[in-house]
């Protein structure tokens, strides 16, 4: 049995040791939002943080999740209370078919953790991993930039 800590909750898996982590995800802990798009590690449609960092769940075994904290676009916020980057993207209107989106949004997370005010070449190193087929890049820049100046203004408000 493995043991993980899914969007701050702590889960039971009983997939098989090898299954990659987006099928332990969709399929036995329904949460949809990480996609699959080509299963290879090339398209970033599945990508969740674990411990902070992007990874392809696509190609990772959630053998290797025991004690693993792992977050997904459900973990950043709902549809009635969109986080900052969720709001910044709907704002921005980033989204077209929105399957790339999930792993842009986790990409983007991981970023904004590390560099709060991220200029165009952050943002694009840091996406480069990800494929949009509908080439929605300029809004997803824009959208990541939003998200940052608003993360920005909170943080001022509470010092
Ligand atoms: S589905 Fe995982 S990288 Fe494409
Ligand atoms: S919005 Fe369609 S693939 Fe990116």
């Amino acid at each position: 049995m493995i043991t993980l800590t899914l969007n701050g909750e702590e889960r039971l898996v009983t997939s098989e040791p090898d299954t990659p982590l987006l099928y332990v995800l969709r399929d036995e802990l329904e949460l949809n939002g990480a996609k699959f798009g080509c299963g290879l590690g090339q398209c970033g449609a599945c990508t969740v943080l674990v411990d902070g960092e992007p990874v392809f769940s696509c190609v990772t075994p959630v053998m290797l999740m025991n004690g693993r904290d792992i977050r997904t676009i459900e973990g950043l916020g709902t549809i009635a209370a969109p986080g900052p980057l969720q709001a910044a993207f709907i704002e921005e209107q980033a989204a077209q078919c929105g399957y790339c989106i999930a792993g842009m949004l986790l990409r983007a997370q991981a970023l904004l953790v590390r560099v709060p005010d991220p200029q165009d070449d952050d943002i694009l190193a840091a996406l480069e991993p990800q494929l949009c087929r509908c080439g929605t890049h300029m809004r997803i820049i824009r959208a990541v930039k939003r998200a940052a100046r608003t993360l920005s203004r909170a943080a001022e408000a509470v010092r």
